[in-house]
């Protein structure tokens, strides 16, 4: 059924990885599969198009492998193939539920899923379909924050949505600091000079510059795709004001 209650035509969802990993130590948790799958399908039945980018974070991190002496780039290549598995899972659990989605990969393998091609990813769009975007931006030293803001700006997303284990931006760590105050609204440019640490500053950057409001806000509480697509003041909102 179609509510047409959503405040957004289009918005891209960035799913953290380590989410993925549910109660186990590593790897994919098919309960959350489930979750998220009846999450989605709830946020996709108000009529908004989805597009989505998951992390990889829960089965390899480029960069604490990197910090481990890896080479940097060959660390980067295999989280993006990490963000590949989290991407096929996820269009299972979808096709489960009954929504329909395609996989596009930054990196081409055909065997496996269709080659990210932007005019395709809209026309899925069109048709209802949510698109999952997977394998980083292709390149290494671009983190799957990155991916989700290039790929929020090309889709022209209203809004990017990052669904995470916080529940929005505080002014400092609320996990070391008792008294953190969480901020209701930020521009970009104080998560950046502040060093919030919500999103790398690429990420940040890429979005302030394409005007690209960012709700960050915790996945782990039922409902709350549904929420936020329906306009509902959670979390934290990075730059909505236009106040750059
Ligand atoms: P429309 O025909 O535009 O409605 O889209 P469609 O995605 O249903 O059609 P298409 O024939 O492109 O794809 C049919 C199925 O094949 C879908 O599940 C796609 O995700 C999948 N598919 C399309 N291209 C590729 C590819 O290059 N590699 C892989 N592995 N699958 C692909």
């Amino acid at each position: 059924m179609i509510s047409n209650k959503t405040v957004y035509r289009r918005i891209l969802l960035k799913l953290s990885g380590e989410a993925f990993k549910g109660e186990r130590e590593y790897g994919i948790d098919p309960k959350f599969l489930v979750y998220i799958a009846n999450e989605l399908k709830e946020g996709h039945s108000l009529g908004v198009q989805i597009g989505i980018v998951i992390g990889g974070g829960n089965i390899f991190r480029g960069v604490a492998a990197a910090a481990n002496g890896m080479d940097r780039v060959t660390a980067d290549y295999t989280g993006m193939l990490a963000t590949v598995m989290n991407a096929l899972a996820l269009q299972d659990a979808l096709t489960k539920v009954g929504v329909e989605s395609r996989v596009q990969t930054s990196i081409e393998m055909k065997e496996v899923a269709e080659p990210f091609i932007l005019r395709k990813a809209l026309r899925h769009f069109e048709k209802g379909r949510i698109v999952i975007f997977a394998a980083g931006t292709g390149n290494p030293f671009f983190t799957t924050d990155t991916t989700a803001a290039l790929r929020a700006a090309e889709i022209r997303a209203d809004i990017l949505m990052k669904a995470t284990k916080v529940d929005g931006v505080y002014d400092s760590d609320p996990i070391l600091n008792p008294n953190a105050v969480k901020y209701q609204n930020v521009p970009h440019m104080d998560v950046i000079k502040n060093k919030l640490k919500v999103m790398d500053s690429t990420a940040l950057s890429l979005s302030m510059d394409n005007k690209l409001p960012i709700v960050v806000f915790s996945l782990m509480v039922e409902g709350n795709i549904k929420r936020v697509l329906e306009g509902e003041n959670i979390g934290t909102c990075i730059g909505g004001n236009g106040d750059e």
